[in-house]
């Protein structure tokens, strides 16, 4: 239930804090679990007067670092020792699908140049088939939403896609990169998967997380 959740990201996030060390350079993910995590940082940081600077993944994760008061660097000028981040679906080889909060471009740009990545998740995200019940999220530029769905059909086993609507406002999602989202139900994930999508025009990156240097963290 919604308790046990909630303390199960808890003891998930304070592990994650164990691993701060002075001087590091860390991915900060976004969404409520890596926010856990975050704010155990920012503890344990400010306790033991550690120097860290923070590469944050969105504009909310930003904001959160500033207001815990962690300084924030970026990817041009630095690079991150190790990050932590959630997931919205997990497989038994470390596979992932990630995007619901939609920064999935600058999450892969992080977790890519880091060398390892901690993944914060609790039991509800672990999946037997990737993509079973979680839609893939797909940023494109909105010039190629007619291209990319066509190109979605004819190439892969596609079932459905939908443009991502805003809950708080009229009309589609916009990314912080000022593009949307599509997402995509696919009935097979194969693992040429990311990069076939990767590559068709107007795609500027999908929450298909199939080869990266991360380790799962549950409990
Ligand atoms: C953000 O774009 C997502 O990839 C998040 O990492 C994911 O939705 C996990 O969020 P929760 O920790 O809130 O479930």
């Amino acid at each position: 239930g919604e308790i046990s959740n909630q303390s199960d990201k808890m003891q998930v996030a304070e592990q994650v804090s164990d691993f701060v060390k002075d001087g590091d350079v860390i991915g900060v993910g976004s969404g409520s679990t890596a926010f856990l995590a975050l704010q155990a940082i920012a503890e344990r940081v400010k306790k033991e007067r550690m120097n860290v600077q923070t590469i944050p993944t969105s504009k909310e994760a930003a904001l959160n670092c500033t207001v815990l008061g962690l300084p924030v660097t970026a990817l041009t000028a630095a690079r991150p020792d190790w990050g932590f981040d959630g997931a919205d679906e997990v497989d038994g080889t470390k596979r992932l699908i990630k995007g619901r909060g939609g920064a999935l471009f600058a999450e892969k740009l992080v977790m890519a140049s880091a060398q390892k990545t901690y993944i914060l998740v609790d039991e509800s995200k672990f999946v037997s088939k990737l993509g079973a019940a979680f839609a893939v999220p797909i940023e494109i530029d909105p010039r190629a939403i007619h291209l990319v769905e066509t190109k979605l059909y004819e190439a892969f086993s596609t079932e459905a896609v939908s443009l991502r609507m805003a809950a708080s406002k009229d009309g589609p999602v916009i990314t912080e990169a000022g593009n949307v989202l599509l997402d995509v139900k696919f009935e097979e994930i194969t693992s040429n998967m990311e990069r076939e999508i990767s590559a068709l025009p107007g795609v500027i990156e999908s929450g298909l997380f199939l080869d990266y240097p991360v380790e799962i963290l549950s409990v």
